[in-house]
Formats: structure tokens, sequence, C-alpha cells
């Protein structure tokens, strides 16, 4: 390590020391080491000390992510910064510490260590304010240094941005730190500069701009929470004598030294590092700006969208990539995780699992929507440096622990593509919605922009086009864009768009070679209505499973079915009145899992009345329901079933809005369920002409996805199906399309 170069401005800067203001002048020396106890939290509680001088208790809010009137509190007490249990503490305590910040009051308060883990002693606990008090010092509490809490439990508060009017900040020029805001790498000229940028030196933004970082004591540690901050999992090696004859032409501004991460950071700012005077060169004698390279995942490697990503992890409800409600993989089946101490290591060690980089959130409370199914681990305590989130220890959990409502959710850092640049709407009322316009490069190098052909444009394409536009989900895909303000449209650029819904950019999908479009006019370009919020819908599977059973119905009791095609062709040669149909009933459960209401595409106005079973069908396909032999044909004649859409029933606490009822609202809310009990008529598939065998059983739900869901993946449900000319049996009802689950074994 080189010597400190004196600082002005210099502070040390940490997680433990990030700002603080007080009103009153800093310890003699602002470069105060981390507080270091070798007490546990907790024990031996010095004497308290209930006269501590209310004027000179110093706070300050410490942690990430956060902005600068956020934060963990710390108070410096007996010459130790330490933290605040979050038990029993309310919005009052929070106004009186944001006052004695100098803000004007508290908006919110966190709990459970939302801005990560404060180091040394937990000096209150219990703290109990009136809301009024002029510090924290002078409320009920346990005694300073009394308490029975973790560093899990360490409280934050949330201060309104506006500052107490004369409020004196006597220490503030010479405390406030300079902090990491952003990171990003300049790629030499020698190197490409291709897409993601995967290396080069390494550059800081902080208050007063950007700067260069010494590269004396630099480690490759720093150099993986620098990757994970940029999107990559890994990290590697750069050549450094290739950057040392390329840096020693360049006039050279460090202003950062001493990094020193251990690895887990997810971001540099929680690294302690240091700042030095602008320009100095005394800060890094002999040294060169530190150089990195990072290893992209396969979605961002050149062919690496083909190569699966066999894990026992993936991300679910998410608007964007890298985001998403926590699914792992057991025995075959999928589960969540609980978000009891889920915090931005273990959120980590899944974004780097999923190819992505460090987690830029770890989310709480079912951010991402409420899975279905097992709840799988909770209590998840990652280091950060697994492989993968079952290498973390964890607890079993149990219904009683845990519900869907804490299932955790993950925000990854992902890399930037720049996709957003090449593509744009124009002519929408809102920001969400518009005519899509693509940037296209003509021989020459003359960039336009240009509008798609719509004939082809559906909710799978629109999907592509809302995710690379960076605005969540598609609600519709348009294929006519008359109603829209049509001043400045231009040429037609792009016709014959096909996407499989997982692409991230409009580019990857298939298109005609050459425009050609069956209707060239403006009205018939492409739009997209986006939304950060979309349904999905999930079928009961274990309730298929165990609801299944054969009818042989009487002809005489079929009127209406046959009416509805609700049978196979061959009814219509039937005897009728005379002889039965024989039926494989069974319930459907449809679940919304999503983030916004299933609701029909077609307004209430072209809903069919359906006058033989006495109410409105606002879809005209909603499931299909069929019997495949071995080889994926199907025996039995696909039933397309049109339903009323409601909500039968919900989770505790949502209330229900869709009835299908005297031509009520039809849809299914969030947290609600349909369910068509395997005694209504038409639930069900003729089985009449089926010989003895074994089949699958398949049923789609939304299946021309008419109506936008954030996952299309969850729609279809397949079960194994044994006849034996009397009985039928079902088994392995698994959500999906694949014949079988790959099961991943956790390690
Ligand atoms: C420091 O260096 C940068 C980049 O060379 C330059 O723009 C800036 O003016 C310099 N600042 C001082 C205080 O010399
Ligand atoms: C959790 O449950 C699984 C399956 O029942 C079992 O194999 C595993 O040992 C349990 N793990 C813990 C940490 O209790
Ligand atoms: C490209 O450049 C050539 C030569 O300057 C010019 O003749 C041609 O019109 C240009 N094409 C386009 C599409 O601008
Ligand atoms: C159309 O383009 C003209 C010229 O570029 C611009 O002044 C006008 O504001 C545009 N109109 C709309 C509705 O965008
Ligand atoms: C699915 O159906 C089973 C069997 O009836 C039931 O026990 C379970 O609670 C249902 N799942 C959900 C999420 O409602
Ligand atoms: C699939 O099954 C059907 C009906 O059993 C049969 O006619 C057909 O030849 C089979 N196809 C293949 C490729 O095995």
């Amino acid at each position: 390590m080189p010597p400190s170069a004196p600082l002005a401005l210099g502070l040390l800067l940490g997680l433990w020391l990030q700002c603080c203001w007080s009103q009153t002048p800093p310890p003699s020396s602002t470069r105060a080491p981390p507080p270091s106890s070798t007490r546990a939290p907790g024990t031996a509680p010095p004497p308290s000390s209930t006269r501590a001088p209310a004027q000179r208790l110093k706070v300050r809010l410490a942690g990430y992510p956060r902005k600068h009137n956020e934060g963990r509190v710390e108070l410096f007490h007996q010459g130790e910064w330490g933290t605040v249990c979050d038990d029993d503490f309310s919005i009052s305590n929070a106004h009186v510490l944001c006052r004695q910040l100098g803000f004007v009051e508290a908006t919110g308060w966190t709990h459970s260590a939302k801005y990560g883990k404060g180091l040394g002693r937990i000096w209150l606990d219990n703290v109990q304010c009136g809301g009024g008090e002029k510090s924290i010092a002078l409320c009920k509490s346990r005694g300073w240094g009394n308490s029975d809490c973790t560093h899990d439990e360490d409280a934050g508060v949330v201060c309104k941005d506006e500052r107490i009017p004369g409020f004196v900040d006597s220490n503030r020029l010479l405390v406030e730190t300079l902090q990491v805001e952003e990171v990003r790498l300049r790629p030499v000229a020698a190197t490409k500069r291709k897409l993601p940028v995967t290396e080069g030196v390494v550059e800081v933004k902080h208050r007063d701009g950007w700067a260069q970082v010494c590269d004396l004591g630099w480690s490759i540690k720093n150099t993986r929470v620098v990757c994970g901050m940029l999107g990559f999992p890994h990290e590697r090696r750069v050549n450094k004598n290739f950057y040392r004859l390329y840096l020693e032409r360049q006039k050279n501004f460090f202003y950062v030294h001493s990094v020193a991460c251990s690895g887990t950071e997810v971001h540099l700012a929680a690294c302690p590092l240091e700042f030095s005077r602008p320009n100095s060169t005394g800060a890094c004698p002999g040294g060169a700006p530190a150089a990195v390279s990072c290893v992209p995942g396969p979605l961002f490697t050149p062919g690496g969208l083909k190569k699966k990503l066999k894990t026992g992890v993936r991300l679910k409800g998410g608007a964007r990539l890298g985001e998403g409600r926590v699914e792992v993989l057991r025995g075959g089946e999928w589960g969540t995780v609980c978000d009891d101490r889920w915090n931005l290591q273990a959120a980590s060690v899944v974004c780097r699992e999923l190819g992505f980089g460090s987690a830029k959130e770890a989310l709480t409370g079912a951010r991402m929507g409420q899975g279905m199914g097992p709840i799988y681990l909770s209590e998840v305590r990652c280091l950060g440096t697994e492989r993968s989130i079952w290498n973390c220890p964890f607890r079993n959990v149990s219904s009683e622990d845990c519900q869907h409502l804490e299932d955790a959710a993950v925000r990854c850092n992902v890399p930037y593509m720049g996709l957003e640049n090449t593509i744009r709407i124009t002519g929408g009322r809102t920001r969400y919605e518009g005519r899509l316009e693509v940037l296209s490069t003509d021989p020459n190098g003359t960039q336009t922009w240009g509008l798609i052909c719509g004939e082809t444009w559906t909710t799978m394409e629109a999907m592509v086009a809302c995710r690379q536009l960076g605005l969540g989900y598609a609600n519709q895909g348009l294929k006519e864009t008359w109603y829209w303000d049509s001043s400045n449209v231009t040429d037609m650029v792009l016709s014959g768009v096909r996407c499989s819904g997982t692409e991230m950019s409009l580019s990857q999908c298939q298109h005609h070679p050459t425009v050609s479009c069956q209707k060239a006019a403006a009205k018939f370009a492409a739009g997209v209505i986006c939304s950060e919020t979309a349904s999905d819908l999930v079928l009961n599977a274990s309730l298929v499973q165990q609801t299944v059973y054969i009818e042989d119905r009487p002809l005489h009791m079929l009127y209406c079915a046959a009416e509805e095609d609700c049978l196979s062709k061959s009814a219509a040669k039937a005897n009728w009145p005379y002889g039965h149909r024989r039926l494989l009933r069974f319930s459907s459960q449809i679940h919304n899992i999503g983030r916004a209401d299933f609701k029909p595409k077609a307004g209430r106005h072209s809903w069919v009345w359906h006058a033989c079973h006495g109410h409105y069908h606002s879809m005209d396909i909603f499931t299909h329901y069929d019997l495949l032999n071995a080889n994926g044909t199907k025996v039995a004649e696909g039933h397309k079933a049109s339903f009323c859409l409601e909500d039968t029933d919900c989770h505790e606490g949502v209330s229900k809005r869709y009835e299908c009822a005297n031509f009520g609202d039809q849809g299914i809310t969030v947290g609600c369920w349909d369910l068509y009990r395997h005694d209504i008529d038409c639930q069900w598939i003729d089985i009449t002409d089926v010989k003895p065998g074994n089949y699958i059983m398949q049923i789609v739900i939304n299946p021309n996805q008419e109506v936008a869901e954030s996952d299309f993946t969850n729609n279809a449900m397949k079960c194994n199906c044994k006849y034996d000319g009397h009985r039928v049996w079902f088994h392995n009802c698994h959500i999906g399309t694949e014949p079988c689950s790959i099961p991943v074994d956790p390690d």
C-alpha cells in the first residue's frame, strides 16, 4: 500500500463512514478507523449513561443502497459508532432522528437492516420517542448499549428531502464525504468498442465528476465488485503491460486510491477506499489507472442466447431483464424463497448464477408478485461468493412460517447494451404507447427512423418491443394505429416481424429481408401499449390430478353441450337422444399470480350470449383441452372452451371484483382464482372414441396469447394419463410444456 497522501477533503470512505451531519464538530480525526468491537453485540453493556448531553450526540446515515436523505441510523457514543435496533421503532423516532440530521421530518423508517448491517455496538433498543424530543438520547429506551438484538435488526430512516432553514451544519464541510455513485469502463483505443463493454479503464463518478482509480494495491476482488456493478457475473485478469503502454501516453487523473473490497460488496461505495486531492500525483506514486476485464453471462455473449442456462433458479414476474421473483427447483418442482433475512448478498448469488452481475436490489414482500406452490428456502444466508443459492445455509419452511406474501425477489445489474437507442415510439397519448419506429442504417451509413408493418404484429412482438424500450410488458400489440397523431410519420422500414417472445431486441426476431408491406399506409403501422405490470394465469395442477374421473353421460343431458361444441365430432352421428358419451372430467382452478388483473381483450359490446348456459362469454377461446398420444398427436379432439371469467374466491385480504352474473364485469383479480368445477357443463374432454392406453392430458390457458401476461411459459399444464377402458388416472401433473422437468439436486 502506498503511503497516504495528505488529504484535504480526503476521507476514508466506507459503509461505516459515509456521511455525517451533526451540530457539533467532528472528532479530531475524520479518518477514524472502523468501529471495532470484539464484544458480541448485546452482551456486557457498558454503564448506561442517561445524561448523554443531547446537543452533543452525533448522528449519521450509513449503508447501501440509499440516497443522501435515508440510511441506517448510526450514533456516536463513548467514542464508538453504533446502530439502533428496530424493536419498537416508530415514525416518531424517525422524526426525532431526521430533525437531528437537519431534515424537516421523516417520511418513513426501515427495519431488518434494509441498508445493510452496521458494525460495532447496538447502542439503543426499544426506543420510544414521543416525536417532539430534541434528541434521540432523550427518548425512552433500554439504555445505552443494552440490547438483545443483532445487526440484522438495524433500524433506518427516510427523511423528507428538505432542510431545516438555518440548521447549523458546522461540520458539514469537513465531514461530508465523497461517495462513489457510478462506475464505468473506458475501453482503450485498441480494444473493440462493441457493446457490452467488458474491459477497460475503471472510472468512478462522484459528486464532482468522473475519476480514475489508482491501481496500487488493486486486487481481483475489487475487479469482481466493479464487474458485478456493470452486470457481469465473473472477472478475469487484464494484461497490465498492454494497458501500461497505452496509459503512459495519456494524462491520467487519479482521485481514488487504496480500494480494498472483500469481493462480496454489491457496490464500490461499500468498499473501503480513499479520495485524494484532484490530480495529485502523490496519490498514486508509480501507479497507473486500474483496468479491469469482465466475463459476460451467456445472454450477453454472441450466440449465447441459444445456449440454455441450466440452473436450479429462475426469475419470474419482473418487467425487465434481470429482475423478478426468485424461484428455485427442487425435486422437479419450482418453489419460491421466503424474504426473512433476504439481502443483497443472497440476491447477488442468484443474479450471478443467472449470468447477470451483482444485485441492485433485494426485494421483500412479494414485490414481483406471489408465486404458487412450495416455499423452499427461508433465512438464506449467503456470503456472496457461493456459486449457487443452494450452497448458502438456509432453513426449510413450513406454510405456518412463511406465505407467498413474503416471496423474495431481485433486481440484478445487467450490462448496458444500448438496445433502447435503436427504437422509439411516437404518436401515442402517453409515454407508454405509440407507433413503433426503429433506427436503420443504409449502406452509406446514414441513419433513419422508420415504421414497422402491422400485419404480423401480435402481443409476442409487442412484448419484445416494450422490453427493448425499457417500458416493461406489452399490454397490447396493435396492427393498426390510425387513431394516434399521424403528423410526421416516417416510412415503413421493417415487415414480417416474428418474435418468440424471449428476445431482448427486435433485431433478434425474424423479419423479411426487404420491406414488403401489404398495406403501406402509416395507419397500418405496428404500435404498442406497454405497462409496468401484467397478469399471469396459472392452473392448479394438483387439483386437476386429484379430481379426474370418467362419466358416461346420457345424450339427452347433452343438448346444450352439443350446441356449444363441447363434444367430439362423432357425437353428431349418434342416435340422439339415446346412448351416452364418455367424458373425462376434472376441475380446473385458474389463479392470477401476476401484478395486474386479467381482463378479456374484447369490450362487453362484443361478448357473446350463451342462452343455453345463461351467461356471456367474453373470450372466444380461453382454454384448450387436449388428449395426446405419446408422439404428441391429438387423440381426443381438442376442445376449445370459452368461459365467463370471474373471481370464484381470493386469498385472504383480497376482495372479489369480477362476477359473471347479470352481465357483470369479467376478469380475474390479482390474488384470486376462477374455479371450473368438474361438474360444470363442458368442463371435460369427450373420450368416447379413445382406446385404452397411456396418454398425455394437456390444458393450455389463453392459448392464443390474446391477453398479455408476464409469463406465457406457465400457461400449459400436462399430466400423464392412464386409461384402462373403465377408469382413468392422472399422475405427474405439472406446469410447463416439457414432458418431464429435469430435477436438479440441491447440494
Ligand atoms: C484535473 O485534471 C482534469 C483532467 O485532466 C482537468 O480537467 C482538471 O481541470 C484538473 N483539475 C485541477 C484542479 O487541476
Ligand atoms: C430440507 O428439506 C429437504 C427435503 O425434505 C431435506 O433434504 C433437507 O435436508 C432439509 N434441509 C434443512 C436445512 O433442514
Ligand atoms: C449513397 O452514396 C452515394 C454516393 O455518394 C449516392 O449516390 C447514393 O445516393 C447514396 N445512397 C443513399 C441511400 O443515400
Ligand atoms: C412535426 O415536425 C415538425 C418539424 O420537425 C415539428 O416542428 C413539429 O412539432 C412536429 N409535430 C409533432 C406533432 O411532433
Ligand atoms: C390447489 O389444489 C389443491 C388440491 O385441492 C389445494 O390443496 C391447494 O390449496 C390448491 N392450491 C392453491 C394455490 O390454491
Ligand atoms: C403417432 O401416432 C399416431 C396415432 O397413434 C400414428 O398414426 C402416427 O403414425 C404416429 N406418428 C409417429 C411419427 O410415430
